[in-house]
């Protein structure tokens, strides 16, 4: 077997369920959910809280409050606090309580049956196993979205309206952390459980560019063998990852299957193109029927920016660049060469059909120069394509 069989070191460290060991460009968000919680710690049972998390797809929600649980559970532990991290997911739970009270349940007695019991009952439940553990709990309702559209309000307000049922002396013991997409799929809640969950709300931004790229830069360290994924890489992968609304989760998984590509064509390194074979893989490539709508001189110039990747390995070509290697295309197919401007008329087309994307560059020598790349499909794959149609049409 040759040395470089495969780029990885530790797939596991790109698994969507791993959590880092640090969480990048959330400590603020991570140091709000301290002191909303720093109670727990301090003084057990006097309170409970309710927070609320909100962000798009893969801006973090999910491990930025499995990383804060694990924290505060072991800050607990030193100080013989007993208290339980629940973390739900009810999607997994079909949107269903007693799915998610049977996990919670769990935790106090294996093998909880939930067959047979109302919500009520195992609500009361619960109660009971926390005062006789004297247990304190933070419980996450992930992907919140599906407990509301299938059961609507009542059991989140049963949930949350749990303490008042008890004599006001008692010690408080469950807190909840509530994880939604869009905000807006609370205005599905009756007006006073909206208003319990809406007091403490932490949005998480969209990651930029740079952010995505510092995520990146760990999980290679972690996961690939060293030297095998360039910065050009990361870079673009962060670029693609940002297009997608600062999408984290498609950053990573983009990522890991660039480095599966590298290992089936036994590379030693994950190149850019196995970056776009893998977008490739996500998403749909370009139609035919987009290719076989451009213009002769289109279709010349689109072979020639995709030669010019094949050709370089790169990830990002300049302009100039791609109009050197449509000026050999043409020689080879004995066409006259179109202007600059029409050029340029071209790749916006390109960019609305979806094959390549722009950006302008200031840091080169010549000014302000469009940079060219070309995310979602594999350039060898395209030049193939080209061929094809500009053979049928010769014929
Ligand atoms: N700040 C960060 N530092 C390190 N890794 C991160 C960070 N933010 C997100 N990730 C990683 O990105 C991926 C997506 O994050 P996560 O699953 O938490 O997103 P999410 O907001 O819960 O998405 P969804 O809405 O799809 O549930 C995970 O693999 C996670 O470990
Ligand atoms: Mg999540």
């Amino acid at each position: 077997m040759s040395s470089y069989s495969t780029v990885f070191k530790d797939e596991t460290k790109l698994d969507i369920n791993y959590i880092p060991s640090r969480l990048l460009h959330r400590l603020a968000e991570l140091n709000l959910l301290n002191q909303f919680f720093s109670f727990i710690l301090r003084f057990p049972g006097r309170m409970s809280q309710r927070v609320l998390i909100a962000g798009k797809i893969g801006t973090g929600k999910t491990v930025l409050t499995q990383f804060f649980g694990l924290q505060l559970s072991r800050e607990a532990e030193k100080r013989n606090i007993n208290f339980h991290y629940v973390h739900v997911n009810c999607r997994e739970c079909r949107g269903n309580m007693l799915y998610v009270l049977q996990r919670i349940l769990q935790r106090f007695y294996s093998n909880f049956p939930v067959r047979g019991y109302s919500l009520e009952e195992l609500l009361q439940t619960l109660v009971q196993a926390l005062d006789e553990e004297n247990a304190h709990v933070i419980l996450t309702l992930d992907e919140l979205e599906y407990l509301i559209q299938k059961a609507g309000s009542d059991p989140i307000y049963q949930l949350t309206r749990l303490q008042e049922t008890r004599s006001p002396n008692r010690p408080h013991r469950l807190s909840l952390i509530c994880i939604l997409r869009e905000l807006s799929i609370l205005e599905k809640l009756d007006d006073s459980t909206r208003s319990t969950l809406q007091n403490n709300i932490i949005t998480l931004a969209e990651y930029s560019k740079q952010q995505l790229e510092d995520i990146l830069k760990d999980r290679v360290n972690l996961a690939f063998k060293s030297n095998t994924v360039s910065s050009d890489t990361v870079s673009f992968v962060a670029e693609l990852a940002e297009a997608e609304n600062g999408n984290a989760r498609y950053a990573i998984e983009l990522l890991w299957r660039a480095g599966k590509y590298a290992d089936a064509n036994q590379l030693s390194v994950v190149t850019p193109e196995c970056v776009r074979m893998a977008t490739a893989s996500v998403y749909p490539t370009i139609r035919k029927s987009d290719i076989a709508s451009l213009s002769l001189h289109e279709k010349l110039f689109l072979l020639g920016i995709a030669k010019a990747f094949n050709q370089t390995g790169k990830a990002y070509i300049s302009m100039g660049e791609a109009e050197e290697n449509y000026k050999v295309i043409c020689e080879e197919f004995n066409e006259k060469a179109h202007k600059h401007t029409q050029l340029w008329k071209y790749l916006q087309k390109f960019v609305v059909i979806g094959v390549t994307h722009t950006r302008k560059d200031s840091t080169g020598s010549k000014g302000r120069t469009t940079i060219i790349s070309l995310p979602w499909i594999p350039a060898f794959q395209l030049e193939k394509e080209l061929y094809k149609s500009l053979k049928e049409e010769a014929e």
